[in-house]
């Protein structure tokens, strides 16, 4: 008799190196004989890989934690056992902490501790209490993580190259929970893209807390940078596109921004947080750039590729922040006109710094602001947008749409484009038309498709 697989569901809260992260560790838990499932109540084994970075991406881990007792219960009245644990950066900053306010569950892991969730997982069904592994081990988890495997037909796929950040700004909890700056050997990076490269996917987007920070050993030992790293994945002949996200100022290099010049496949797009337009707030932030550097900064990317779509992030209400900084991070964002961007109010993180400076801003005031922000920067985005109707572009296509017949792609400024198209070309990088442009996408017209035998059925336009 063969032995019935188990069901596994990831939840995952957070960024892109959280979607890495719940890939990989589901990609482990393959080989271990688990299948994922779309809900929680069909799991044998449930994760939620968390958040901490706002309060409010780890209150709704807590909120969650509710529901799924009560699966466990119903699943438990049906003779059913379920192991639920937590992952990811509320597991890391809280700790043990977890396992009291929320005894439904049954592990926490930390997201430098992947590759033992399997032998967390037997510990936990064996009855052992308060299972938990929040270690920083030296090195690298992705080398005893099992190799990577593109899903099927996946066009786009994220890539850690580097974890942790060393900068300390004073409202973040990533040097706590991420640990210290930690880059992968450029040879295992290489040989991961080249898998994904094997398996269909046309674009990888290079993911770190400080990517551009990136100091991996390169191929002869020395400490290879992240303009290297892109030049040498340019050279794998099936990857079409590179990203990297997210960036730091203090990191953007002469020789990283003229990689933005002259390598094609880097993707005239460039996601690079200011935080805030005041001198004294960025200083108070320890982000130890000024707001001239910033826009100088602005201006020198620009000069090597002058089309790239600038994105963002900004906090509103830092403690002590006056009006006149609020305008003054207003003055950036009108100066720059971002293409698009993330805002957020300041949330007092326990452990760091900022959460215990006096003059914290009251919460109507940061709400204000951020809709006098938010106002400024959708309006951006949609000129940015609109910009782009009337032009040719080409876009990786990557997903069925909601309609039956479109297609979901992306232009090279990380636009969404929808498209009426075959489904094989999911996966091609195909020259559209654009017909128009909405808030938060493009719509375009496929004109040709490559002439390639393949290829001759899906040009036929539907709907
Ligand atoms: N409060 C508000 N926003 C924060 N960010 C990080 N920490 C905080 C915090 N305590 C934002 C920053 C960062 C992005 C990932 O989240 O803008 O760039
Ligand atoms: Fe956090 Fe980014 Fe600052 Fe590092 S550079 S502390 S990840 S905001």
């Amino acid at each position: 008799m063969t032995k019935p697989t188990k069901k596994l569901f990831i939840k995952t809260f957070g960024c892109q190196m959280n979607v890495y992260d719940s890939e990989r560790m589901s990609e482990a838990l393959g080989q271990a004989g688990y299948t994922s499932v779309e809900t929680p109540e069909a799991a044998d084994l449930i994760i939620l890989n968390t958040c901490h970075i706002r309060e409010k991406a780890a209150e709704k881990v807590y909120s969650d934690l509710g529901r799924l007792k009560q699966i466990k219960t119903a699943r438990g009245a049906e003779g059913h056992d379920t192991v639920i644990a937590v992952a990811g950066c509320v597991a890391q900053a809280e700790g043990l902490e977890i396992l009291k306010r929320a005894p439904v569950v049954d592990f926490v892991v930390g997201p430098q501790s992947y590759h033992r969730i399997a032998d967390l997982i037997a510990r936990a069904q064996k009855g052992e209490r308060d299972v938990i592994d929040i270690e920083f081990p030296d090195g690298d988890k992705f080398q005893h993580l099992p190799a990577r495997r593109a899903g099927a037909r996946m066009a786009s796929a994220f890539l850690t190259v580097q974890e942790g950040c060393d900068k300390f700004c004073t409202f973040c909890v990533v040097p706590y929970t991420r640990g210290v700056e930690y880059s992968r050997a450029l040879s295992e990076i290489v040989t991961e893209a080249e898998r994904l490269a094997a398996s269909g996917v046309r674009e990888i987007t290079l993911l770190g807390q400080n990517v551009n920070a990136y100091h991996g050993a390169g191929e002869d030992g020395a400490p290879a940078t992240l303009a290297v790293l892109l030049r040498r994945l340019a050279q794998i002949p099936a990857i079409e596109r590179l990203r990297y996200t997210t960036s730091h100022p203090r990191d953007m290099s002469e020789e990283l921004i003229a990689v933005h010049g002259d390598e094609e496949k880097v993707m005239p797009y460039l996601h690079l947080p200011f935080q805030a337009g005041s001198d004294r707030i960025l200083a108070a932030m320890n982000r130890r750039h000024t707001c001239g550097d910033y826009l100088e900064l602005v201006k020198r990317i620009r000069l090597a590729r002058p089309d790239i779509a600038l994105s963002t992030d900004i906090i509103v209400g830092f403690p002590g922040e006056t009006g006149a900084d609020f305008t003054a991070t207003m003055e950036v964002v009108e100066q720059v006109e971002f293409a698009q961007a993330y805002s957020f109010k300041f949330s007092p993180r326990p452990g760091t710094p900022a959460a215990a400076m006096e003059d914290q801003v009251a919460e109507d005031l940061k709400s204000a602001r951020l809709q006098e922000l938010q106002a400024l920067l959708r309006a951006q985005q949609s000129a940015f947008n609109d910009a782009c109707a009337g032009r040719k572009m080409p876009v990786l296509f990557e997903r069925p749409g909601r309609r039956p017949g479109q297609l979901v792609g992306r232009s090279p400024y990380l636009q969404a484009v929808h498209a009426n198209g075959s489904d094989s070309l999911i996966g091609e990088i195909i020259e559209v038309d654009i017909l128009g442009a909405g808030p938060n996408s493009l719509e375009a017209e496929i004109v040709s498709v490559p002439n390639r035998p393949e290829m001759a059925a899906a040009q036929a336009p539907i709907g």
